[in-house]
């Protein structure tokens, strides 16, 4: 009796103390059919990695057929016309509301593959005109020629931002350590997905019809980095499912890939839009276009030649999106927020 009791005022001189909510409530459900009011298309040329595309307004792309409500999904695609002397048509939208730290969810159904393709899902600064890497990027899914037979996540920093070589609390394995935009051409620091028995990229992913990806973000001394997570349609937690109004990753099981960088590169990440894009070549997917073996399956031909002349090589080569779901009130940390007020003297979507 004595003994629980002093259990009970062990506890709660503890409950007096500021506790840390480690779920995140839900802020942002992004549907097929609210696409447009959630996403700005971007359109021109790939100013961004020098890709072989035309990105299309929303308007030109619909017309197109690339882009759009598809079977109940949101389907992002590369033009297949027979021939594109000037640029490919795809599709590039960003998201018009800014997140920080949070967990970021995509159910997706189908990824695009095919040579030349260097597609993405990813996260990246608000800050315009040129300021990146300030501010900095995180890459959930990504892949160039097909190259690799899972997803890679990266992160791109400023500054001199380091991961180690091994990390026992992730699934996936570290191809890359460092973070900065500034060495080994801009690969990023690289965590890539274990194949295992469910495939994370590729044709066997869409025969799947795939599943959800989930990246939690968490900056400052009570967080725990980038962590990236993923399971096939089916096996997700229960508080992926459509209801759920508030998710705790720290429940999930080991992640594919653990940045375990909340310290160290906190003052490298500010406010992300969400961006989904195609490109086709571009300064990735360019340079290892003969490397990855498709140059030799398309005639030993340079790229041009693909991109320019053949259409049906582009045939799988879309997104097909059930949804994206952003969780970003409570958590336990907002010191991405605080930075991004810092910086530009404006509050994250998720303090409004
Ligand atoms: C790309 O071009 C557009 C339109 O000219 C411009 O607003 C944007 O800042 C450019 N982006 C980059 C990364 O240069
Ligand atoms: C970086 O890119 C250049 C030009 O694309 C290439 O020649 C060089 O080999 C690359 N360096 C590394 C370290 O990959
Ligand atoms: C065009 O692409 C298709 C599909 O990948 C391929 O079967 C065909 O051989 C390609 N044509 C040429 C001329 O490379
Ligand atoms: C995921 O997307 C599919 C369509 O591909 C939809 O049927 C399903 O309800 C979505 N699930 C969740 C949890 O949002």
């Amino acid at each position: 009796m004595h003994r629980a009791a002093s259990l009970l005022s062990a506890l709660a001189a503890v409950a007096v103390v500021p506790t840390i909510a480690t779920n995140w409530g839900l802020t942002t459900k992004i549907t097929p059919n609210t696409w447009s009011q959630n996403f700005n298309f971007y359109s021109g040329p790939d100013n961004f990695t020098n890709g072989l595309v035309v990105y299309q307004s929303e308007a030109a792309a619909k017309n197109m057929g690339i882009a759009g409500v598809v079977n109940g999904e949101y389907r992002m695609a590369v033009s297949t016309q027979a021939v594109a002397l000037e640029g490919r048509p795809s599709v590039r939208v960003e998201s018009k509301q800014r997140f920080g730290d949070g967990v970021y969810v995509l159910n997706v159904s189908h990824v695009p593959t095919g040579c030349s393709t260097w597609p993405a899902f990813w996260t990246t600064t608000t800050e315009e005109n040129g300021k990146w890497p300030i501010g900095g990027e995180i890459d959930i899914l990504e892949n160039a020629n097909d190259e690799f037979t899972s997803n890679l996540v990266s992160l791109h920093t400023k500054s001199d931002c380091q991961i180690p070589a091994k990390i026992s609390g992730q699934t996936g394995s570290v191809d890359y350590t460092t973070c900065s935009v500034y060495v080994n051409n801009n690969s990023g620091c690289r965590v890539r997905m274990n194949g295992g028995s469910a495939p994370t990229w590729g044709a066997s992913f869409n025969r799947a019809k795939g599943g959800f990806f989930a990246m939690a973000r968490s900056f400052g001394s009570t967080g725990k980095g980038v962590r990236v997570w993923y399971w096939p349609r089916g096996s997700e937690p229960a508080d992926l499912k459509a209801s759920s109004k508030t998710v705790n990753p720290d429940a999930w099981g080991k992640p594919a890939a653990w940045f375990n960088i909340a310290n160290s590169c906190r003052s490298d990440f500010g406010p992300h839009k969400i961006v989904f894009d195609i490109t086709l070549g571009g300064d990735w997917a360019f340079n290892t276009y003969v490397s990855s073996g498709c140059a030799a399956k398309y005639g030993n031909r340079p790229i041009t030649d693909q991109v320019a002349y053949n259409g049906t090589s582009y045939n799988k080569a879309y997104w097909s999106v059930g949804g994206v779901r952003v969780f970003a009130t409570g958590g336990g940390t907002d010191n991405a927020a605080s930075l991004s007020k810092k910086r530009s003297g404006v509050e994250l979507q998720r303090e409004a």
